[in-house]
């Protein structure tokens, strides 16, 4: 496939280079002007991607974005035009909200979400590191795609295995959704590693976050048991125990964060069904006084 990728964070260079090795026609799309980018995976030898190409956008079979929520909208309005109608664009961030807002202007296209929970880290411009194996989840989020779905996933499996398709994506997303809700808040706050977090004063605030979340996502139709949700939380503290959540990351390094579309979102989706969210309330509010004071 001609793939193209939208963004080139840490899971976009790690993506690139893995779909590469795969034998995919790889090319970036960046905010800066350059037009060739390389990236070494590991300790591996550089690997050299075109950048800023309209002739490699134009023939993209995939779009993969893979900005942050809040710069969905402006990273991809000035290239829909550019791109073909078959190109499916699949879509990775923390975070729901972003493709919501943008869904009628992209309908013609195939439209996919993908959540992973690969860790990777880009050490500088040119470095790329897979600090940590997960497995990426692929689901359709309109019609369009849901042909186009088995083929995807096949191509995420060989390149950078597992990847599973899912026929329920929302369910999977607020499931990942409800722990960046207590894990991520929280690090930036406490200015702690994740591990931190499984402090006996800290895992009561968790507790009933859980609460408060498991609430939202029953009324929005999905399932959650708060109790299962608070394990799970602990699972993901405990095995990410060494990392900084990148909302401690965002907050560390005075970059605006994804509250809106974290908690942020819970909070719109709680008062559509009247539901009393104090804590997550609580929680945004602090952070959203962090980043005001880093606009300082
Ligand atoms: O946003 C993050 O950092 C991650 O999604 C998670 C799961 C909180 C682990 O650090």
């Amino acid at each position: 496939m001609n793939i193209c990728i939208l963004g080139a964070g840490a899971i976009g260079s790690l993506w690139a280079c893995y779909l590469h090795n795969a034998g995919h026609s790889v090319s970036l799309w960046t905010r800066s002007s350059e037009t060739s980018i390389s990236l070494s995976l590991d300790e591996r030898p550089p690997l050299v991607f075109p950048c800023n190409q309209e002739s490699q956008l134009a023939n993209a079979d995939l779009l993969i974005v893979t900005v942050k929520a809040w710069q969905v909208e402006s990273a991809i309005h000035p290239i829909i035009s550019l791109l073909n109608p078959s190109c499916s664009i699949i879509f990775s961030h923390n975070g729901m909200g972003a493709v919501e807002a943008i869904l009628p202007q992209i309908s013609n296209h195939p439209v996919l979400f993908a959540t992973t929970t690969h860790g990777a880290l880009r050490k500088n411009k040119n470095q790329i590191q897979h600090t940590g194996h997960g497995q990426t989840i692929i689901g359709s989020l309109n019609n369009l795609a849901d042909e186009q779905l088995d083929k995807l996933v096949e191509a995420f499996d060989l390149a950078l295995p597992p990847a599973l398709s899912d026929s329920n994506i929302g369910q999977a997303l607020w499931n990942k959704l409800a722990i960046n809700c207590c894990i991520n808040p929280l690090t930036a706050l406490n200015d702690c590693r994740n591990g931190e977090l499984a402090a006996k004063d800290t895992l009561e605030i968790i507790d009933s976050l859980c609460f408060e979340i498991a609430m939202v996502i029953n009324a929005e139709g999905f399932t959650c048991d708060n109790n299962e949700l608070f394990t799970r939380t602990q699972q993901v503290i405990e095995a990410t125990s060494a990392n900084f959540s990148s909302m401690h990351q965002d907050i560390h390094h005075n970059r605006p964060t994804e509250i809106d579309y974290i908690t942020g979102y819970l909070l719109q989706r709680a008062l559509t069904h009247n539901i009393d969210t104090p804590m997550n309330k609580q929680l945004f509010k602090q952070i959203k006084q962090k980043e005001a004071q880093n606009d300082h």
